[in-house]
């Protein structure tokens, strides 16, 4: 259903016809935003709620957390905290070690991004004629910015950027694909697959609510 969905934005977007349509989605689209809201809520953190320097420890470590990326890079000061890395403000951000591997929220992001987004985005978020790099234009995104364009689209004179806000295969993803991006407009982040590796396991808080989410 997916596949099929996008191929029609990605058409519908490129010959600027979707415009009306994305608009009458809002209500809809507010009732999958509740529901995301509902299936992020912080007691699905569990032992990893507490918000450490670490990850929550566990007999099998890739299922505690993430430890894998314990020693890596953030968009700052970062803590393990309801299955992801967190700034100070509560913000996702990525974390990034120096073989490469990727926290799994930044490998998640990847993927999503490389299926929802990249037809226009271009591959890495490099930018293509239909749409910007966005690794340009995420240095100066906010993550409300982010979630407010990603949820609600925008129009440009020619062009469309849809709105995915009843989309749960964007909207389930949407911190993910959001550190991903922060990730490569850094520059921490390289541009290919190479630079992205998935050594990390999810753990159980978060398939839990990755699981509520897709419902
Ligand atoms: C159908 C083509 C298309 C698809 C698919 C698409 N976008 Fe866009 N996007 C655009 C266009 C065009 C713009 C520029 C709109 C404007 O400037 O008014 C844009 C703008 C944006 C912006 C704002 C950039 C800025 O100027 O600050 C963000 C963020 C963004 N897209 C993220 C995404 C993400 C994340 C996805 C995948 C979930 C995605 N887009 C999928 C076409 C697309």
């Amino acid at each position: 259903m997916c596949k099929q969905f996008m191929g029609f934005v990605a058409v519908a977007g490129l010959t600027g016809f979707f415009g009306e349509g994305v608009r009458a989605e809002g209500s809809e689209a507010n009732g999958t935003l509740m529901r995301l809201a509902q299936a992020a809520a912080p007691d699905a953190g569990g032992a990893g709620s507490a918000g450490s320097n670490k990850p929550p420890e566990g007999k099998d470590d890739k299922k505690g957390g993430d430890p894998a990326t314990q020693a890596g890079k953030s968009a700052g000061e970062a803590k393990w905290q309801d299955t992801r890395w967190k700034l100070d403000s509560g913000e996702p951000t990525y974390r990034i070690s120096e073989d490469g591997t990727v926290d799994w929220g930044t490998y998640e992001g990847y993927k999503r991004y490389h299926a929802e987004c990249h037809t226009c985005h271009g591959p890495n978020g490099m930018g293509s004629t239909f749409a910007p790099a966005l690794t340009d234009t995420m240095k100066s995104t906010t993550y409300d910015q982010f979630k407010e364009v990603v949820s609600n689209g925008k129009t440009a004179a020619d062009k469309v950027m849809p709105a995915f806000a009843s989309n749960p295969n964007v909207m389930c993803y949407i911190d993910d694909l959001y550190t991903y991006l922060k990730a490569r407009a850094d520059g921490t982040l390289k541009a290919g697959a190479e630079a992205v590796k998935e050594k990390v396991a999810k753990s159980p808080a978060t398939q839990e609510a990755e699981k509520a989410c897709m419902k």
